[in-house]
């Protein structure tokens, strides 16, 4: 099997997992947040500052490589990790989700998923054997099922279709899947905000035994409140010796409360996205860095953070050069968030390792949350 999660040990404050996931590109600690780099590039990072920050996954977009540069010119190239120069582990999503909010035209037929690119407007074909085509000539070490992300909100008798064509999704996928023993291939549990429709998603896709399973479909639109209650009731469905992802989730409420209800990985475009019009994630909240109060702010972004943005850097610096719209500018705050968000899940890990997450919690939403929310 591709890949390995070991349970270390569950936070007696909070029922919280530590864990190891063992890939073929290392040993990642969970829970773990897994920076986005849908063109075979975290955007503005180098491979050397994602991995002096600590960074042991990143994500690849099967939508994006399928359209640019193409995924024989990746096989060719070595695979996503030849191409970008990735020595670590890489997990591609399937490619249903960014067809949904980025093509145009798109129609949904239980063969799979016809679209217009976004970049040339040609018309295109994804089918759940075409996904895994594509993610087995990426050559992530994780690759996700193709399926269907319903929106929010939408009508029981939709999402119960939808989920259904998703779980028969996921089965043709296993089998279209030619690199099993180099790639695991994860499930993803749909439904909707349908409590009953998570149940019969979460059967479906165990019976199936994926190495590895994603809760899809939240953080749509619905509130945060929504999202943990149907958490809450999904994540105990799901195999305890298996890891658990949610997916498309990255601010440090959810972060920390999805690993309270028992999430282990994470990705999201927010920290690079906000990053680059100049918001940042601190230890006392956000601060977009534009804001004409930091002009002759001559402390470091967050005085809390020893990233390298932090220990060199002013945040008067930093905002004259985001409204300069330097490139400089945007790699720094880049570089913060990314740091930030790997760093909140070191604290998270340790407080599960000592079991006081419930109380870490606390003090961290009080100081993040607290001061300007
Ligand atoms: N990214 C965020 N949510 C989803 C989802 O439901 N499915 C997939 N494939 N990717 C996602
Ligand atoms: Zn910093």
């Amino acid at each position: 099997m591709a890949v390995k999660y070991e349970l270390i040990k569950v936070c007696k404050q909070s029922g919280a997992r530590l864990g190891r996931l063992h890939t073929p590109h290392g040993t990642i600690d969970t829970p773990v947040f897994m920076p986005v780099g849908t063109q075979a590039t975290v955007k503005a990072m180098s491979p050397e500052e994602l991995k002096e920050m600590g960074a042991g996954i990143i994500l690849g977009n099967t939508y994006h490589l399928f359209l640019r540069p193409g995924h024989a010119i990746v096989r060719e190239a070595g695979g996503l990790h030849g191409f970008m120069n990735w020595d670590r582990a890489i997990l591609t999503d399937s490619g249903g989700f960014q067809v949904f909010s980025l093509s145009d035209l798109r129609e949904i037929t239980d063969e799979g998923v016809s679209f217009r690119s976004h970049l040339s407007g040609e018309k295109l074909f994804i089918s759940p054997e075409k996904s895994i085509e594509i993610q087995n000539a990426l050559g992530a070490d994780i690759i996700m099922a193709f399926d269907e992300c319903p929106p929010y909100p939408a009508d029981r008798e939709y999402v119960r279709a939808s989920t259904e064509r998703t779980a028969r999704w996921a089965e043709r996928c296993l089998e279209a899947h030619q690199r099993p023993d180099e790639q695991a291939l994860f499930g993803i549990v749909q439904g909707g905000m349908y409590r009953d429709l998570r149940e019969e998603s979460a059967r479906q896709l165990t019976a199936l035994d994926f190495p590895g399973y994603a809760v899809g479909g939240l953080s749509v639109g619905e509130p945060k409140e929504l999202m943990y209650e149907v958490l809450e009731y999904t994540t105990p469905l799901l195999p305890a010796n298996k890891p658990r992802y949610l997916m498309g989730v990255g601010s440090p409420d959810a972060l920390i409360e999805g690993v309270i209800r028992g999430i282990d990985m994470f990705d999201c475009v927010l920290p690079t996205r906000i990053a680059r019009n100049g918001t940042t994630m601190t230890s006392q909240g956000r601060i977009v860095i534009r804001n004409a109060k930091y002009a002759r702010d001559f402390t470091p972004l967050d005085p809390e953070c020893d990233c390298y943005t932090c220990r060199n850097y002013t945040r008067a610096y930093l905002r004259h050069l985001i409204k300069a719209d330097e490139i400089f500018g945007l790699r720094l705050t880049t570089y913060h968030n990314l740091y930030f968000l790997l760093n909140l899940m070191n604290q998270v890990r340790q407080a599960i390792a000592e079991d006081r997450l419930l109380d870490f919690r606390d003090a961290f939403f009080e100081k993040y949350y607290g001061a300007n929310q």
